[in-house]
C-alpha cells in the first residue's frame, strides 16, 4: 500500500542507520524521509491509479471509522487527507443540506478527483481544498467532527504531534475525532515487522510506517473513548476514537 512510485530524485536519500538513530522519536516509531513536496508530487503522479489499486482493499476500514465519528445532521466535518474523496461525500450526505464536509489534502490532482466526486452528488454540501494537515487554514472550535484515514502515518514522527494539535484546536468543545491508521504495537506481529522493514530499507517506496494513534491523540489533550484493533492483510490497523473534552 501507499505511493509505488520510485522517486528520481535521491539527493536527500538517508541510509538506514541514519533512519535509525534520530533521537527524540517515541519508541520505536520509524522516521519519514520523504519531504511534503514529495509526498505532494508522489500522490499527484498516482492519485488516478490510487482507487483500483488500494483505496478498495482499505474500504472496509474506512466505513467502520465513519460509522464510529457519527456525523450527523447539520454538522460540519473535516477531513485531513481527504483523497479522492470517497469519505468526503459520505460525511456530505450524513452532515445533509444545513451541515458541510470539508477535505484538505496536499496533493492538487487527489483535490481535484474529490471535487468532482463531491460536484456530482447533488445532496452533498462539500468543499476541498489543498493545503497541510500540519498547518489548518481554518478557525478555532469550527468543525463539530474531524476524521483521517492512512494519513497520520505519512507524518514525519514530530509532525504527528503538530497534526494532532491542530485538529484539536479546530474542534469545538466536545468536538469528536476518529483515525484509522496502521498501528504500532509491541511485540510486533510478523506482518508489522515485514512492513517496518521494507520502510527502513526503501523508506521512498512505502513512505509510512506504522504509528502508536492512541497516545498521539491523548497527548493533543483528546478524551480516547476507543481504542480499536483492525487487521488488514494481517498488519495491524487502529481505528481511534476520542473527543475534545467539553470546557
Ligand atoms: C494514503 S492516502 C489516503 C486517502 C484517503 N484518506 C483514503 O483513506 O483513501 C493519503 C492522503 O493524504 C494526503 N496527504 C499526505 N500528506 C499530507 C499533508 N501533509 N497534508 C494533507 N494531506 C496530506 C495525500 O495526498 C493522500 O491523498
Amino acid at each position: 500500500m501507499r505511493a509505488l512510485t520510485k522517486f528520481r530524485n535521491r539527493t536527500r536519500h538517508k541510509t538506514r542507520s541514519e533512519v535509525a538513530s534520530r533521537s527524540n522519536d517515541p519508541p520505536n516509531v520509524a522516521r519519514v524521509l520523504t519531504t511534503q513536496a514529495e509526498t505532494q508530487a508522489n500522490y499527484d503522479r498516482i492519485a488516478r491509479f490510487y482507487e483500483p489499486l488500494e483505496g478498495i482493499w482499505e474500504r472496509r476500514i474506512r466505513s467502520a471509522a465513519v460509522s464510529a465519528l457519527h456525523v450527523g445532521p447539520g454538522e460540519s466535518v473535516l477531513e485531513i487527507g481527504s483523497g479522492p474523496g470517497y469519505v468526503l461525500v459520505e460525511f456530505g450526505r450524513l452532515a445533509g443540506p444545513d451541515g458541510v464536509a470539508v477535505g484538505i489534502d496536499l496533493s492538487s490532482k487527489m483535490c481535484q478527483l474529490a471535487h468532482r466526486r463531491l460536484s456530482v452528488d447533488s445532496q452533498t454540501v462539500g468543499v476541498v481544498v489543498q493545503g497541510d494537515g500540519g498547518g489548518l487554514p481554518f478557525d478555532d472550535g469550527r468543525f463539530d467532527a474531524a476524521f483521517m484515514s492512512f494519513t497520520l502515518e505519512l507524518f514525519d514522527t514530530p509532525q504527528i504531534a503538530v497534526v494532532a494539535a491542530e485538529t484539536y484546536r479546530i474542534l469545538r468543545s466536545g468536538g469528536r475525532i476518529a483515525v484509522v491508521s496502521l498501528r504500532k504495537e509491541d511485540p510486533a506481529p510478523l506482518m508489522q515487522r515485514g512492513y517496518e522493514w521494507g520502510h527502513s530499507a526503501f523508506p521512498r517506496l512505502l513512505d509510512c510506517r506504522p504509528i502508536r494513534v492512541g497516545q498521539a491523540l491523548a497527548q493533543a489533550g483528546f478524551m480516547i473513548e476507543d481504542d480499536q484493533r483492525l487487521s488488514m492483510w494481517g498488519l495491524p490497523v487502529a481505528l481511534v476514537v476520542g473527543s475534545r473534552p467539553a470546557s
